[in-house]
């Protein structure tokens, strides 16, 4: 199984990469083929302009992806900046393939802002998502690290999940 990381976030100080990186980590221990992909090493370009070598490079990723996880910020109730870029421009090729979310937010009140990504994913590309959200906030961290333990035992099984359920989706 090929998994794909997407870390969408621009943010130096990433709160959802940390938590993309720690579900990249159980998934590897599983012998999973993971890769993981950090928009900030990418240089994103807004549709309607020439796309650049790292867009076209996710895009082929995306299409040799079994399934893909994707990370987000929430963003005025919605995905970030960053991640509609990658959608807009280098998901094409993402058409029915498995999807779990990870979501880092500012407040707990905005837990269903993931459900723009779903609707995206699921009415553009008729993705099918993993039934489980990692969803954190600025008190589940301390110093760049998840200090909460509840959330990382809600990453345990959004980890063991997404290996389990992917596993069987492939034909
Ligand atoms: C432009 C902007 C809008 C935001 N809007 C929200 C929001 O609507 N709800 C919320 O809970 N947090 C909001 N936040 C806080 C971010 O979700 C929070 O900083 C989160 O850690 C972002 O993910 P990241 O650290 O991976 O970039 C916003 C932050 C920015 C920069």
């Amino acid at each position: 199984m090929k998994t794909l990381i997407v870390s969408s976030s621009l943010s130096p100080e990433s709160r959802s990469f940390i938590l993309c990186k720690e579900v990249y980590n159980r998934l590897s221990v599983k012998g999973i083929e993971v890769k993981m992909i950090d928009a900030r090493d990418m240089d994103l370009r807004p549709c309607h302009t020439k796309i650049s070598e790292s867009m076209t490079e996710l895009d082929n990723e995306v299409d040799h992806a079994d399934n893909i996880i994707i990370g987000m910020g929430v963003h005025c109730y919605s995905i970030n900046d960053g991640l509609k870029i990658i959608l807009d421009n280098c998901f094409g090729k993402a058409t029915g393939k498995f999807f779990g979310i990870i979501c880092a937010a500012g407040g707990e009140r905005s837990y269903l802002s993931t459900q723009h990504l779903t609707q995206i994913c699921m009415n553009e590309w008729r993705m099918i998502q993993l039934p489980r959200i990692i969803y954190a906030t600025g008190k589940d961290f301390e110093e760049n690290k998840v200090n909460n333990k509840d959330l990382l035992e809600r990453l345990d099984v959004f980890s063991e999940e997404f290996n389990t359920i992917g596993k069987k989706l492939i034909s």
